[in-house]
């Protein structure tokens, strides 16, 4: 469903590799943890899959359509959280919701039941109808994370998201990515945060200067190293 084929990309006139030759396939059904240290090419990565960064080198499809090739498709198939909430905060967070209802061509009604479930999980209700200039860095990082899933997306991208998230929001947003799961979608989000990645993820793959170091199951990491599984496993091959 999103299959990542050998990419790389450097900056500074190819002085600094951030990715280097990475491949991943991700399924159907699956929370899928991408970890890293800091520096380690998950922003790089996430931002070429979402064609915010070109890709040079490799491909990248989602849901069967080539991100370089066929963009709009493929960015029709998911929704994107990016590591620091950029949003219009002119806007209040109804105009900006339906700024993105408008881009992805979702029904009225749909936005409306989406948005009234999640507003409420997230407390965000009181505010909705306020400037987004004058939300927290949570409250805006909560609104982008119903900004996208307004057009109930097969994959749920999303970058370091329980930065800024106080305690009840990020129970609920490891509730929403569970209930995404379990409708068969799937959830590929970056995290340094090891404690959450092995309490909610199915599969993780951890890198390390661009490039896979090692992918698993987590059922299986745990059965096969007990408690503080990932942390020692990532210590490992990524410390
Ligand atoms: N715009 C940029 N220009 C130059 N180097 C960058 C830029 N963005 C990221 N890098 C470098 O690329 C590497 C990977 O960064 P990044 O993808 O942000 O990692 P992560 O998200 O895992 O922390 C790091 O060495 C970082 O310094
Ligand atoms: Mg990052």
């Amino acid at each position: 469903m999103l299959e990542i084929n050998h990419v790389s990309m450097s900056y500074a006139n190819g002085k600094v590799k951030a990715v280097d030759d990475l491949s991943l396939s991700l399924r159907e059904g699956e929370i899928f943890g991408f970890l890293g240290a800091n520096g380690a090419g998950k922003t790089t990565t996430i931002k070429m899959l979402t064609g915010i960064l070109p890709i040079n080198c490799g491909s990248i499809s989602v849901c069967g359509h080539d991100i370089s090739k066929d963009a709009i498709a493929a960015k029709r198939s998911f929704g994107y959280v990016p590591d620091s909430p950029v949003i219009y905060d002119k806007f209040t967070g109804r105009e900006y919701i339906d700024f993105l209802g408008d881009i992805y061509g979702v029904p009225m009604s749909a936005r409306e039941e989406v948005c009234a479930d999640l507003l409420k999980k997230f407390s965000l209700s009181d505010a909705f109808d306020k400037r987004i200039s004058g939300y927290s860095h949570g409250m805006k990082q909560k609104l982008a994370i119903i900004g996208a899933l307004v057009h109930s997306p097969s994959l749920w991208v999303l970058d370091e998201p329980m930065m800024g998230l106080d305690p009840p929001s990020a129970f609920a947003l490891k509730e929403l990515m569970k209930k995404h799961r379990d409708a068969g979608k799937t959830v590929f989000f970056s995290t340094h945060v090891l404690d959450v990645a092995e309490k909610i993820c199915d599969r993780v793959a951890i890198i390390g200067g661009g490039k896979l170091l090692l992918l698993g199951d987590v059922d299986e990491i745990k059965a096969k190293k007990g408690d503080e599984s990932l942390e020692e496993l990532f210590m490992s091959v990524a410390g």
